[in-house]
């Protein structure tokens, strides 16, 4: 009898050992959360593949995701947030395309509790802090700085150090952060270099086309140009496509340097049509998923979280044909 009570108290012992080991979560369903994000619009390759990250690293987590494109419409997106306020989503994100008129819809949404995560671009509001967990974004400003001492780089190297350079510059989009910060960072890059001038600016939104007509216009003033400095690799390859048509070799007779690091401009990099990419990866979901668990957990999040900068080039920085298949987008 004493033997069959030892062997049964045993038995209840390793039933409670093992459900102690077991953690209290693993009983639970995960919590199914609603994430809400609106993008501005979906106007480059890069844009597009941010709002793909953000659609499959939510599906990964087991969350729903409410999705909105603000299709370059300051008012959808305001209209866009409005509505995930009143579904009372867990959490919201989104890249503002125009930094300023968001104060009442943050006020609208801390009173609702619900967090507001900044994905790609900044806004101004008094305050803002009160009302952001965090933004997730590039460092735009070491972007343009990383472009301009490639530019320095590169003319040394090609013995062109002490030469008169004649630079044109495509912003996208004049008036957000990253058009002010590329800018600003460029000319830090340069400085110093009193031979190398930016002679002409136009915007070209972020936009392929616009890109190409800027570039046109620039051609058509029959000024020498050494450079183009493109804020987006979309605009650099409707760049390209001017220069060409123009009768001229992008990348030999004028060189290119634009921004993001998308494929098409390793591809581009690689026929010797263009010759330099600072990367400026669109992959945040999984940044923002990671955060959203770090909230979660009640942990608090800085309140600005940067990824690496990269160059990529042929020969000086990191190399086009060895990153080629770690590409993306
Ligand atoms: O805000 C980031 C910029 O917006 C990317 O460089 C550009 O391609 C996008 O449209």
């Amino acid at each position: 009898m004493k033997k069959v009570v030892a062997i049964a108290l045993a038995g209840l012992l390793a039933m409670s050992l093992i459900a102690c080991t077991q953690s209290p979560k693993a009983n639970e369903e995960a919590k199914q959360l609603v994430v809400a994000f609106t993008p501005p619009a979906h106007e480059s390759d890069w844009r597009v593949t941010l709002s793909e990250s953000v659609k499959s690293a939510v599906a990964a987590a087991g969350w729903k995701l409410e999705f909105i494109d603000g299709d370059c419409d300051h008012e959808k997106q305001i209209e866009a947030i409005r509505e995930f306020i009143s579904m009372g989503v867990d959490y919201i994100s989104f890249t503002p395309g125009y930094h300023l008129d968001w104060d009442e819809l943050m006020i609208e949404s801390k009173r609702a509790g619900i967090p507001v995560i900044l994905l790609d671009r900044n806004i101004e509001m008094p305050n803002r802090d009160d009302y952001i967990e965090t933004l997730i974004c590039a460092d735009f400003v070491a972007e343009g700085e990383k472009a301009g001492k490639w530019l320095v780089d590169y003319m040394q190297a090609e013995g062109r150090g002490d030469d008169e350079i004649n630079i044109v510059e495509i912003q996208g989009s004049v008036g957000s952060g990253p058009a002010t910060d590329r800018m600003n960072g460029f000319r830090d890059g340069i400085a110093g270099k009193a031979n190398f001038r930016i002679t002409q600016i136009k915007d070209g939104n972020c936009e392929r086309e616009l890109g190409k007509t800027a570039m046109e216009s620039f051609l058509e003033t029959g000024e020498r140009i050494d450079v183009v400095y493109a804020h987006n690799d979309n605009m650099a390859l409707g760049a390209i496509e001017a220069i060409e048509e123009a009768g001229l070799r992008p990348g030999i007779d004028i060189i290119i340097i634009g921004v993001d690091a998308i494929k098409l401009a390793f591809d581009a990099i690689i026929e010797g049509r263009m010759n330099c990419t600072v990367e400026c990866t669109p992959v945040y979901g999984p940044m923002l998923v990671e955060t959203i668990l770090r909230l979660e957990a009640g942990e608090t999040v800085p309140r600005i979280q940067h990824p690496d900068v990269l160059v990529f080039d042929e020969s000086l920085y990191k190399n086009v044909i060895t990153e080629l298949p770690n590409r993306t987008y």
